[in-house]
């Protein structure tokens, strides 16, 4: 018994020499300490001894059991660093590496100029409608004063999408859309995107945008509409700024104007970009037409408003010196990141 004992051990020793896994482990355990391994079932048989040799054999079992598991355990500990060392090696983090740069975005030079333009108009009293940018014909043109055959038609590059439907080339008909849907007193603006099929170059884009105001309310004056504009202008570009009108034609105003501001590149003196006049031609406006009151139920025996239209990104180049309008609509990073 003693000799199969020794045996047992020698056997066990040698095969944990060559184990390499902790899987190999877990079977040469099963194997001599496992419920039906060698081991155990030499300790089970120990009954069959005589009263003198069981407790020496039992002893002896037991220390092998004891080397067994401590061996075991000890070479399983190995195993798990040697797989935790390769482990770290492959993982390794090298800090030295250049990081991934997270790009921030900023503000739109558009949106910009757009958000000081409303809190101007919001600090006056106005409220700011939107339109749908593919409108009716009837909005954009008809109810304006505009019919089919009129000449203000053809200076439009209008895109049709059909007879009846257009993407609007103007904002004037969220002028419509609201003194449809609201009674007088109305004051409002309303900023948005329009199309034209312009042939795109550096001042021409077939994408644009444009700000439009209107108040309506019983005695609107045409000296009520100098005083919004030159207010918005001084709080826009400063005190100095003067403002001029010179008649001019539109179908939904009458009478009707067109603005001059003074050049806030060179504050008046004249320089290449107001071409030395000292002006810049900023706007079209005018006292609401008796008709396109009465289109939207408003009686212009009773009521009377003024309205203009000015667009936003004459404004931006002026401002920031562009001279690309297609800067803005490009999504250029290195342009948009100079602009906060
Ligand atoms: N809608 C005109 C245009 O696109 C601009 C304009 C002129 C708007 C006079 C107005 C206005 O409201 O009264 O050229």
């Amino acid at each position: 018994m003693r000799e199969k004992l020794e045996l047992i051990k020698q056997n066990a020793l040698e095969e944990l020499k060559k184990i390499a896994t902790k899987e190999d482990m877990e079977s040469i355990r099963v194997k001599y300490l496992g419920k039906k391994g060698e081991l155990t079932s030499i300790l089970r048989g120990m009954g069959a001894l005589s009263k003198e040799e069981r407790p020496i054999v039992g002893k002896l079992a037991n220390e092998i059991r004891e080397n067994l598991e401590n061996i075991i355990g000890e070479t399983l500990d190995k195993i798990k660093n040697k797989e935790k060392e390769l482990r770290l090696q492959k993982e390794v983090i090298d800090i030295s590496m250049p990081g991934k740069k997270q790009i921030v975005g900023k503000r739109h030079p558009l949106d910009l100029t757009l958000e000081n333009i409303n809190d101007i108009f919001i600090s006056m009293g106005f409220s700011i409608e939107e339109g749908p940018e593919v409108e009716k014909d009837y909005y954009n043109f008809e109810a304006l004063n505009i019919p089919k055959d009129h000449p203000a038609r053809g200076e439009q590059d209008t895109f049709y999408i059909n007879d009846n439907v257009v993407l609007r080339t103007q904002t004037s008909p969220i002028q419509i859309r609201t003194m449809e849907k609201e009674k007088p007193p109305i004051k409002m603006i309303a900023p948005g995107k329009v199309y034209r099929s312009d042939e795109l170059d550096a001042t021409h884009s077939p994408i644009f945008y444009q700000i439009e105001g209107l108040v309506v309310d019983k005695g609107i004056t045409f000296s009520d509409l100098k005083g919004t504009l030159q207010t918005f202008f001084k709080k826009m570009f400063g005190d100095n700024m003067e403002i001029k009108f010179r008649p001019h034609h539109f179908p939904f105003t009458e009478p009707s104007a067109e603005v001059d501001v003074t050049c806030f590149v060179c504050g008046g003196k004249g320089c290449k970009v107001c071409k030395n006049s000292g002006w810049i031609e900023m706007l079209g406006c005018g006292m609401v037409h008796p008709d396109v009151l009465r289109n939207c139920g408003i009686d212009p025996e009773v009521y009377s408003g003024f309205a203009f239209g000015f667009g936003l990104d004459r404004i931006v180049m002026l401002k920031y010196g562009i001279d690309d309008i297609r800067f803005l609509y490009e999504s250029d990073m290195r342009f948009l990141n100079q602009f906060k």
